[in-house]
């Protein structure tokens, strides 16, 4: 069968019947008896109460002890509402196999539901259905094969292309699977968590679930570091059935008993493959020794390298893992890639000339990584003192600062963000044609997903890559990706293949050192090396915040956006600036945002 790999006997699509869950009387069956008594003990112990800065020593979650899950008598729960629909029933296995086919879909496991080709074959509840019809057209692939594996109760892991609406495909099974619990009772913690990298995809997420679950009279909030603790706090006493939240502050809270995941019964991993990665997985696996066992485990990321497969396994159980398009790294096929092999010290003239020509032709939005933190304050300066509507955003950032620039990128008031990897994975902010990588990052995994900032649903982008002599040891997988897409490949890079394989050592490290940006460096390989703060944990940004302090050299700077080009960019006499505080903000934020009145931004 085309598009499935059969892991042993009895995998993959059955090729009769296809879904074994006839059996199952449809939604509507919620269990009866609520309650979930029994989980006396599960709590955490108390512990580190309201403390915003955790001591640098000390491990995130260690007051936190693991229920004795093997001796707690667990009331069950039911997770399996999918009832196939008619039409994906009579659809013949080559209709199916086609499918699959010219979707490049690969599908792994056992009695794997079919997919649903229309919003209405997925057995969506009504509401739902007429709220996204009236967004989309149709479902992404993604969300075609997810939502029968989801809502059959499946533990899944979903690998697709950046942009192609994989938040959809968790959210939506997991509203579903919240109507058929009982309702939560004084005390009870979330019933679906969805843990993320990074705050301000946090807060993305959240946005999509409180736009379909509040259809459901569904609460949901967001928890993460960096923000005052107090309204959070409130969300989750209050009681909240959707919990979006970066891991650190999640553990704040259940140490010191704001909350408790033992209603939990859908967990998701949004960028499933950067939280299982060093820096985080120890926080994950403290909130999910927290979690029954029988929960429901989903995983979602655009990239599934090698080092996390097997780390996977240890929180998933009878999975399905649904690929779409290759089953090795690969960007969005939208994006067209244009690598530049330059020296380190051209690259400042070559991104004022690249930004003249983008200009030219008018592009919106552009985006801009660099490796440190450092860096994007440097680049910044630089270029707002030239002129250029710029703003950045990186970890060292307070969080309200990191709002507001983004918020300003999102609604196109400041056109050109600059941004270490915090802004790599899962955003999804429209219109940006553009992805420029200033600086190579340190692995190919975060490439794919920072060029992914751009051509998302269906629209096309470009990425700018300078790629240096001391990045050669990604050349190879850099060259891998480009051909994958059918990209024209620089022939300088196959130059630089054999320089990167004798830099030994500095393999592929991904870890983010102090100053952010997944330096190399130490250790490479994936596990080696040592992951400074990580990003959301324990609010770092606001600690180190230089915000208060009226910037940094050169922001604000007078000279800034002199009418630079972008030509096609609207007319906007109110600049940052002058909105900004019409919102009533901080005056110290103008101090890094104030652009000057009166220009076109
Ligand atoms: N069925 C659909 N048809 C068209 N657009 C959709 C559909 N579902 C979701 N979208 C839109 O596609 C965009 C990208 O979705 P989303 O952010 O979920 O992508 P993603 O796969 O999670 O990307 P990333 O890997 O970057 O996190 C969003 O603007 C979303 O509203
Ligand atoms: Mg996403």
């Amino acid at each position: 069968m085309v598009g499935y790999r059969d892991e042993g006997r009895s995998g993959g699509y059955q090729a009769n019947g296809y879904g074994a869950y006839g059996a199952y009387g449809g939604r509507g069956g919620a269990q009866a008896g609520g309650g979930y008594g029994g989980f006396r003990g599960a709590g955490g112990g108390g512990g580190s109460g309201g403390s915003s800065w955790r001591d640098k020593d000390s491990q995130p979650g260690e007051n936190l002890r693991r229920p004795k899950w093997e001796t707690i008598k667990l009331l069950e729960f039911e997770k399996n509402f999918y009832k196939e629909h008619s039409a994906v029933t009579k659809r013949s296995a080559m209709e199916v196999e086609t499918y699959l086919k010219e979707n490049d879909v690969t599908v792994r496991g056992r009695d794997v539901p079919r997919p649903v080709l229309n919003f209405s074959e997925a057995g969506l509840p009504d509401d739902m259905l007429a709220h996204v019809c009236e967004n989309f057209e149709k479902p992404t692939v993604i969300q075609s094969i997810s939502w029968p594996v989801a809502m059959s109760g499946r533990d899944m892991v979903g690998i697709a292309q950046t942009g192609s609406g994989k938040t959809l495909a968790f959210l939506l099974p997991g509203i579903v699977h919240i109507c058929q619990q009982p309702p939560l009772s004084r005390g009870d913690g979330p019933i679906c968590l969805v843990l993320c990298p990074t705050r301000e995809l946090a807060q993305q997420v959240q946005e999509v679930a409180m736009e379909y679950g509040s259809r459901a009279k569904l609460n949901s909030t967001c928890i993460y570091g960096g923000a005052s603790r107090g309204p959070q706090h409130r969300d989750l006493t209050k009681g909240i059935e959707i919990c979006i939240a970066t891991p650190g502050r999640l553990i704040d809270f259940l140490e010191s008993g704001a909350t408790n995941l033992r209603r939990c019964t859908y967990l998701v991993l949004d960028e499933a493959d950067r939280m299982l990665d060093m820096g985080f997985e120890p926080q994950i696996r403290k909130i999910v020794e927290q979690i029954r066992p029988d929960r429901q485990t989903l995983m979602y990321s655009a990239t599934w390298p090698k080092e996390v497969r097997q780390l996977a396994d240890d929180f998933l159980s009878n999975n399905v893992h649904v690929n779409i398009g290759s089953l090795e790294l690969a960007a969005n096929h939208n994006i067209r890639q244009v690598v530049e092999v330059v020296e380190e010290f051209e690259k400042h003239e070559r991104l004022l000339k690249m930004l003249e020509e983008l200009t030219r032709a008018g592009e919106p939005k552009i985006l801009i990584f660099v490796e440190t933190k450092r860096k994007a304050d440097e680049l910044t300066r630089w270029m707002r003192r030239d002129g250029w509507p710029t703003l950045s955003i990186h970890g060292d950032k307070a969080q309200q600062e990191r709002d507001f620039v983004l918020s300003e990128f999102r609604q196109g008031r400041s056109p050109i963000l600059i941004a270490t990897d915090v802004a790599a994975r899962g955003l999804d902010v429209d219109d940006i044609k553009c992805v420029i990588n200033y600086d190579y990052p340190n692995c190919s995994e975060d490439y794919v997903h920072r060029i992914g900032r751009t051509g998302r649903r269906d629209k096309k982008g470009t990425s700018y890559t300078f790629f240096t002599s001391a990045n050669a040891k990604s050349a190879q997988d850099l060259i891998k990706v480009l051909e994958e897409a059918g990209q024209d490949v620089n022939p300088k890079l196959y130059n630089l293949v054999e320089i990167g394989k004798n830099m030994r050592g500095r393999g592929r490290g991904r870890w983010r050192s102090e100053d952010d940006g997944y330096r190399g460096g130490g250790g490479g390989g994936f596990r080696g090396g040592k992951r400074g703060a990580t990003d959301d944990y324990g609010g770092g940004s606001a600690k180190r915040g230089r915000f208060d302090g009226g910037g940094r050299g050169g922001y604000g700077n007078s000279n800034g956006y002199n009418n630079r080009g972008f030509g096609g960019m609207q007319n906007s006499s109110n600049g940052a600036a002058s909105s900004y505080s019409q919102a009533g903000k901080p005056q110290s934020l103008l101090s890094v945002a104030a652009p000057v009145g009166g220009t076109r931004w």
